[in-house]
């Protein structure tokens, strides 16, 4: 006998992992984590985009996929949302069924009542081998420092500045005769690889956190199904 109509449909179908994608700049991670999706990597849909740059490239990358895509106002503050944006932000991604909040390239910081509306469900990408060179132009910092090495890592957002948890962490080399912008291109050149990858063993239910430690994701491997 055959089931009813629409029965594989209702038994199989998982709900998707729903990601709210928070940016202010160009958005080549989000074109990254969406090429990541198209090429079935990353078992993830994107809920909605939100930027507080109401030109950002961000945008203009989702609407051009077709996704829901929104400027909210960030207020009167210029580092961080005053207490109305916050409140609009929030209920945007409540709305969107949003699972995990992601930072590609957002210039706020967040703090209080927003990360504990999402407590432990807010990733961001750092341009630096986290502890090393928190803050702005990471790979600015590295070069001028001298390391020989720097990176990229992924972490949940805690309410330090890039102090929380690490997830994963990819190594890029600082060439002899580097300016600051081929170094920054390198680093995003990972950053792109390491991203999706880390949001797709965040969906797939792999990353354990205790503490500060986190299992599950490793050093930065490739994506994989
Ligand atoms: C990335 O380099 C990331 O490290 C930092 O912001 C930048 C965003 O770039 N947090 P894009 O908008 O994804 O191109």
């Amino acid at each position: 006998m055959n089931p009813p109509a629409g029965y594989a449909d209702r038994v199989t179908k998982t709900p998707a992992f729903r990601l709210g994608v928070l940016g202010s700049g160009k958005g080549s991670n989000f074109v990254a984590i969406c090429e990541a999706m198209d090429a079935g990597l990353l078992p993830a849909e994107v809920a909605v985009v939100i930027s507080d740059v109401a030109e950002a490239g961000i945008l203009k990358h989702a609407t051009d996929r077709g996704l829901p895509a929104r400027y909210l106002a960030p207020g009167k503050f210029r580092t961080k949302l005053d207490e109305d944006a916050e409140a609009a932000y929030l209920t945007a991604l409540r709305e969107a069924r949003v699972d995990l909040v992601v930072l590609a390239g957002f210039m706020r910081i967040l703090k209080g009542e927003f990360l504990r509306a999402f407590e432990g469900r807010v990733v961001n990408i750092h341009p630096s081998l986290l502890p090393s060179f928190p803050g702005l132009a990471a790979w600015k910092q590295a070069l001028d420092y001298g390391v020989k090495v720097t990176g990229c890592t992924v972490h949940y957002v805690d309410q330090g500045v890039d102090t929380g948890p690490i997830i994963g962490q990819r190594a890029v080399p600082v060439l002899d005769g580097d300016t600051a912008e081929s170094l920054h291109a390198r680093i995003q050149e990972a950053e792109r690889q390491l991203y999706p990858a880390t949001i797709a063993a965040i969906a797939r239910g792999r990353v354990a956190v205790r503490g500060r430690l986190t299992t599950g994701f490793g050093a930065g491997q490739p994506v994989d199904r």
